[in-house]
């Protein structure tokens, strides 16, 4: 795992957001995997702001989004088909019919787990997998103790998830309970993960992820086995890491080829 702290999420999310756009310069059919939430919200602008300012070209770009809540419709204003085409597919010159969300409304929800999983496989896999971090250490809608060998699946939200969410929904109430979501197996398929936390809220979690026990009690800490897993946080997130300054040293002594962005 590459730790990478940077001194605020700004700063975090564009690195991220380069990382992101020289995987597609180097490969304009790249295929993204793609986040919710507020935390890669600062990325996607800076992408756009890539794309309308230096060309960064989506036209044959395809993403796969990790999740969906169970029940809302693409139109629903808290749904992630909605977010994603807000925030960031509707600024960018991006073909609508290459974006991939799970169905939240299929009537076969089953049926469309394995449809994604076999419409991820067609698209040739996907190269880069962005990813927040859930303050349980949720990666996708993965709750914790979660099989880490699941592929796309149906999950019941914790209580901590629908509390951290709820507040966008109004009240915990009108919250969806059950979600689609891509399967650690899944996210672990990809060629690439980057990983995303910042904040105080996400500091157990991420001293678990990095440094914890590779346990289905924190679905992230599967990233250790990930063969290419880039983590970017900030001084908040990762105050709790006992290793920081060994991150830090590893990410100074970089030879130029090792450096992202
Ligand atoms: C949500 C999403 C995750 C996201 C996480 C963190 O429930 N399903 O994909 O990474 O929770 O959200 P936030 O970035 O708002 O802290």
């Amino acid at each position: 795992m590459e730790i990478l702290i940077r001194d605020s999420a700004e700063i975090g999310c564009i690195l991220g957001a380069k990382i992101i756009a020289r995987v597609i310069r180097e490969k304009p059919d790249a295929v993204l995997g793609l986040a919710t939430g507020r935390t890669p919200l600062l990325l996607y602008q800076e992408l756009i702001r890539l794309h309308r300012d230096e060309g960064l070209d989506f036209s044959r770009v395809t993403t796969f989004n990790l999740d969906e809540y169970i029940g809302l419709a693409g139109t629903h204003v808290q749904s992630y088909r909605y977010f994603m085409r807000e925030n960031f597919f509707r600024h960018i010159n991006i073909d609508p019919q290459r974006t991939h969300v799970p169905d939240g409304t299929a009537a076969n929800l089953h049926a469309e787990c394995r449809g994604y999983e076999q419409r991820i496989l067609d698209a040739g896999g996907i190269d880069i997998q962005l990813l927040g971090l859930g303050r349980n250490g949720h990666i996708g809608f993965n709750e914790p103790t979660g099989s880490l060998r699941s592929r796309t699946w149906i999950k019941i939200l914790s209580e901590q998830t629908l509390r951290d969410n709820s507040a966008v929904f109004g009240s915990f109430d009108a919250m969806p309970k059950h979600a689609l979501t891509m399967g650690i197996g899944t996210i672990l398929d990809a060629r690439r993960c980057l990983l995303l936390a910042f904040g105080p809220a996400k500091v157990r979690a991420v001293e678990h992820m990095v440094e914890g026990p590779l346990a289905a009690i924190c679905p992230g800490s599967a990233l250790q086995l990930h063969p290419r897993a880039t983590v970017i946080l900030d001084e908040n997130s990762s105050a709790g890491l006992h290793y920081a300054d060994h991150y830090r040293w590893i990410d100074s002594q970089k030879l130029d080829w090792q450096r992202n962005g």
